[in-house]
């Protein structure tokens, strides 16, 4: 099959003063494109033809390609992850696409998310977020038979939808508010229903939220676009639960301690 490709080329990194200021969109045909290509084995064919061209490939990130590391990321046609639902770039096949095709390929952009060549964005912000609650703190030592604890089915079906969030940033990607409260959500609810989440739950839904905050990611305006996008196909319902647990930290902190005035009269 052939396709034409309209591609992101930007050879710096954007900045809060220069965002994405510094690419423009350039034309690639190509042929002999086998339907059972992935996505990125496309890209792969494309980068090959440049190389033995003498042009620069095209940036873009991968990992696994197993659906399963979530650093592969682009938008296609104005779609994270392009046009099939509940599929990362990576597990994307050629089939999705007409012979002939015109496909645009974009960066995930977002405030938070500076891109820093062609098709790769810094999606460090979601590190950060991660590394201020979105874990559990146990002690060392032999690792306890899995089994010790029991959680009721409910619970760790709901538990585990929420774990299976890659990280991908396609909710932020496709929110028009640039929000990545499906992302944060599903951090809080993973370790909510689980017994061991239960002694670090307010510290976690503050610190995550205040997190999240801080790396200027915007807010939900129920579009549920996030949903529609995700490739593990996370519901909003995790969004609802953090909001729930963020209201509950805050009334349960401790009140200010207020000094004195006027000595210990
Ligand atoms: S490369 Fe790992 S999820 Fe796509």
């Amino acid at each position: 099959m052939k396709v034409k490709l309209h591609i992101w080329r930007q050879s710096k990194a954007s900045t809060a003063q220069n965002f994405a200021q510094d690419g423009k969109m350039v034309v690639y045909e190509l042929d002999n494109v086998s339907k059972d290509m992935s996505f990125l084995e496309m890209l792969d064919f494309l980068n090959d033809k440049l190389t033995r061209e003498g042009e620069l490939p095209v940036a873009f990130d991968h990992d696994c390609r197993e659906g399963v590391c979530g650093s592969c990321g682009i938008v296609i046609d104005g779609i994270p992850h392009g046009p099939q639902r509940g599929t990362t770039t990576c597990q994307l096949h050629m089939r999705s696409f007409k012979d002939g095709a015109e496909i645009y390929l974009e960066p995930m952009r977002a405030k938070a998310f500076p891109v820093l060549k062609d098709l790769v964005v810094n999606r460090s912000a979601f590190d950060r977020v991660v590394q201020a609650g979105a874990f559990i703190s146990v002690s060392t030592g032999a690792p306890k038979d899995a089994n010790a604890i029991l959680v009721a089915k409910d619970a760790a079906e709901k538990a585990f939808d929420a774990a299976t969030c890659i990280g991908c940033g396609a909710c932020v990607a496709a929110c028009k508010n640039a929000s990545a409260m499906l992302f944060v959500g599903a951090k809080v609810s993973h370790f909510l229903h689980l017994p061991q989440g239960q002694p670090e739950r307010d510290r976690r839904a503050r610190n995550l939220v205040t997190a999240m905050d801080k790396e200027g990611f915007g807010n939900c305006t129920n579009q549920n676009e996030c949903e529609a996008v995700c490739p593990k196909e996370i519901s909003v319902r995790v969004i609802a639960e953090m909001n729930r647990e963020f209201v509950r930290a805050k009334l349960r902190e401790e009140p200010p301690s207020h000094k004195r005035v006027g000595g210990d009269g």
